[in-house]
């Protein structure tokens, strides 16, 4: 199978065919993620909340991302891999956000990185664009935007924010990016935003006209006991099995049923009538 690449991205949409992203943030998922022939792997910043156990992505730092997006590229042989970029990465100046958006790709692997944010970022994109990197777009319920927006709210249901999203779109597209996730937007202002602009667009809780989607690989395996969001599908269950091994296993080890015969290695009656003595 041939490397993804943003051309294969953008081109799928051109042929109307549905992209897909999952997140993965250690080297064990990314190598299942990539396996099952998913288009896009986001090392996203809500590894603060799925794998450091924060309330929000806020206190993830660029060191964070490089080590977990280089752990999911010594996986991954197929899969387009994008780098999140963290807040404050690419806010303080254009020379940082580049400095830092060519750590995920120099240090981390990544083929593309991430921000969020819609026209206040366009000279942000386009300093990274400059510097050759791909560039994914996020707007709509942006994480790191939290204590901005007063909490966790679906954007764009009135006149004032829906027209911000669709500028932000707007800007965005003709600014370059090759990608852009819309989240939590109402499903038909995302389908006429999709219509409208020539990127490609990955929705999570944005409905289903988007061209592709995305959804947090714990969340959508059942992997994750926090707040689970209503766009959420769980397409299994793991906790509950998971804790079911474990509880197995300690029962097994309690018992001595565990390790048995098959899981041993065995040693010369000889060799160790030689270090023991036949005792
Ligand atoms: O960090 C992340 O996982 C994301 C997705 C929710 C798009 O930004």
């Amino acid at each position: 199978m041939a490397r993804i690449t943003t051309a294969t991205i953008k081109e799928k949409k051109r042929r109307q065919e549905r992209i897909t992203m999952l997140t993965a943030y250690d080297y064990s998922m990314a190598g299942m993620v990539d396996q099952a022939g998913i288009d896009m792997i986001l090392v996203g910043d809500s590894l603060g909340n799925v794998m450091l156990g924060y309330e929000n992505t806020l206190a993830v730092t660029m060191d964070d991302m490089v080590h977990h997006t280089k752990a999911v590229t010594r996986a991954v042989k197929n899969a387009l891999v994008v780098g999140d970029m963290p807040f404050l990465s690419y806010h303080i100046s254009l020379e940082e956000a580049v400095r830092n958006a060519g750590r995920l790709i120099q240090e981390g692997g990544a083929q593309a990185v991430k921000i969020e944010g819609g026209t206040e970022r366009v000279n942000t994109v386009k300093a990274i664009l400059d510097a050759q990197i791909p560039v994914m777009g996020h707007i709509g319920l942006t994480p790191q935007s939290v204590n901005a927006f007063g909490g966790f709210k679906v954007q764009g249901k009135d006149l004032e924010t829906a027209r911000k999203l669709i500028r932000d779109a707007q800007a965005l597209d003709k600014a370059g990016v090759f990608a852009l996730v819309m989240e939590c937007v109402p499903s038909e202002l995302a389908r006429r935003i999709t219509e409208e602009v020539s990127c490609p667009t990955i929705g999570i809780g944005a409905g289903p006209y988007c061209d592709g989607q995305v959804l947090v690989i714990n969340d959508m395996l059942g992997m994750y006991g926090g707040h689970v969001p209503k766009f959420v599908k769980k397409f299994v269950d793991l906790q509950p099995l998971i804790i079911e091994a474990l509880k197995n296993y300690k029962e097994e080890v309690e018992s001595g049923a565990f390790p048995s015969a098959e899981h041993c290695f065995t040693i010369q009656d000889e060799v160790l009538d030689k270090l023991y003595g036949g005792s």
